[in-house]
């Protein structure tokens, strides 16, 4: 299952990702907003973040304008390895390096053409399982 969210900033590049996982028939929870008024993208990163981290979902994805302030929300939950990914390259080695848990995405930086192929590589590559990554990982918590 996968965690989703979104601030305005992301509304649009929410509903085309959400979608495209249907149409791969991905299973998804979507966590808002679910209008585009203008709302508080840390009420959306939190939601994901706390679904990722409590193991209701295995994977998230969010979105603001930029990416970032939903992104570093994210990061403050414990467990939450957040990947802000602009090109296929980050997402590879953010999954295989990071084991990161959750993409986030700029909806006013990356068009959806793009967007998809991220979440794409984001979802379909595996943690690489180095003991130099797992120790690595293991110290971002410390
Ligand atoms: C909203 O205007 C914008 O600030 C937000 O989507 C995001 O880019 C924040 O980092």
């Amino acid at each position: 299952m996968i965690a989703i969210g979104c601030d305005h900033g992301g509304f649009d590049l929410k509903q085309e990702i959400m979608a495209h996982l249907e149409k791969r028939g991905l299973e998804y929870k979507d966590f808002g907003t679910y209008t585009k008024d203008s709302c508080d993208y840390p009420v959306y990163g939190r939601a994901v973040a706390k679904a990722v981290a409590s193991g209701e979902c295995d994977r998230g994805i969010i979105i603001c304008g930029t990416g970032i302030g939903i992104s570093i929300t994210a990061n403050k939950i414990p467990g939450i390895r957040a990947a802000l990914c602009t090109d296929c390259f980050c997402a590879e080695a953010t999954r295989q390096h990071n084991d990161a848990n959750i993409l986030a995405l700029g909806g006013r930086v990356v068009g959806a053409g793009l967007a998809l192929k991220i979440v794409d590589t984001f979802l379909d590559t595996p943690f690489s399982g180095d003991e130099r990554h797992k120790r690595r990982i293991s110290m971002i918590e410390e």
